[in-house]
């Protein structure tokens, strides 16, 4: 079965079996089933990187379904199933004039996995509008319900990458979201300048929500036209002492101060300073207008594309003396 549609690198490579879980009963009989060793979860497919043909069962998620669940004055919960595309319903949120993730708009992928790497943009995260999160735990079957602290966020990181790793499947996610008093984030610089543009002075959600769109546009390939999975690197956490002496060899590179003790590096600036920016090997490239993205021209095999990680990951080590690494899933 080629999983080329269900991933948005287009990588055509094979899952021995394929299954569609289009409830979460469907999904507990299937985890349960013991005929399959390997089994592997899909969702959107945009956070992945194939390396082979595998030899496993591929479960793909479909459950779908979102509703209000508690409704005050001010604020709404809303419950959405895992299978629900992302940014599909961030559009239905702002229709309906709720407020949280609409710095999040154009993420490619499902709603289920965005709490597995706290996906985030333009300077919110998941996190923040994050209230629970529904996930069959895999051990004995059960339908639990995980708390934000249970889900231990972080930059690009969750309990489901660390201690829960492979031990949970996220069924359906719970939002907090504004109903007025909207708390705008227009502070990121781009989006700032997308505002002005479009000459936009006090913006709604849904402005907001545009202009992110038009950037995201403007910057990242679509995954229907060119595949890819967002960014394939994390934006590496150091040091004050690495970071001292970076900056002081790189006084122009930009960086964001996180604490007293740890400065975060932009990757793609790494990555272009040595010099991949828009080159291409074979049908594997590094994206013209984002350094941090990686795609695939055409027939690319997930080989090829990890090749050239690799090669990137050993040139920003030798030339900076910083470690980066994927934030895409390699499955091999
Ligand atoms: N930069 C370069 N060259 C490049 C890319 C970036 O010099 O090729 C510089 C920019 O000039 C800027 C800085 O690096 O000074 C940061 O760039 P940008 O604002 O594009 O953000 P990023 O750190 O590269 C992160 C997220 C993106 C998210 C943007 C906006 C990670 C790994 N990536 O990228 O997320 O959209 O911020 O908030 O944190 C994703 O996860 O798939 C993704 C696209």
């Amino acid at each position: 079965f080629s999983l080329k549609n269900y991933n948005t690198f287009s990588i055509d490579a094979k899952a021995r079996y394929f299954v569609e879980a289009n409830s979460v009963k469907e999904l507990q009989e299937i985890l349960g089933n013991n005929d399959y060793p390997r089994k592997i979860l899909i969702g959107g497919g945009s956070n992945m990187l194939l390396t082979n043909d595998i030899d496993a069962l591929f479960i793909h998620v479909n459950l779908k379904g979102k509703w209000i669940v508690n409704e005050s004055d001010d604020t709404v919960s809303v419950k959405v199933m895992a299978g629900e595309n992302w940014h599909e319903m961030v559009l239905w949120t702002l229709e309906n004039n709720y407020g949280g993730l609409e710095n999040m708009s154009l993420i490619p992928g499902n709603t289920g996995s965005a709490p597995i790497q706290n996906i985030g943009a333009y300077g919110v995260e998941l996190k923040d509008s994050f209230v629970s999160c529904e996930a069959i735990r895999i051990e004995d079957l059960q339908l639990i319900t995980l708390t934000k602290e249970e889900c231990k966020f972080g930059y690009r990181d969750s309990y489901f990458k660390n201690e829960g790793k492979n031990k949970f499947v996220i069924t359906s996610v719970t939002f907090s979201l504004t109903k007025n008093n909207h708390k705008i984030n227009s502070g990121y610089g781009a989006i700032e300048e997308q505002l002005e543009r479009d000459a936009i002075k006090n913006p709604t959600i849904k402005d907001i929500s545009n202009a992110i769109i038009a950037i995201r546009q403007s910057k990242l390939p679509d995954p229907k036209v060119l595949g890819n999975s967002g960014s394939f690197f994390k934006n590496p956490m150091v040091s004050t002492e690495v970071f001292n002496e970076f900056i002081s060899k790189h006084p122009e590179a930009p960086f964001y101060k996180i604490s007293d003790l740890i400065y975060k590096i932009p990757a793609g600036w790494l990555i272009e300073k040595c010099g991949f920016k828009g080159k291409r090997f074979g049908d594997a490239g590094v994206h013209q207008h984002q350094a941090l993205v990686l795609v695939n021209y055409d027939n690319a095999t997930g080989k090829e594309i990890l090749a050239l990680a690799s090669k990137i990951i050993e040139e920003v080590q030798n030339e900076f003396n910083i470690t980066i690494s994927p934030e895409v899933n390699i499955i091999k």
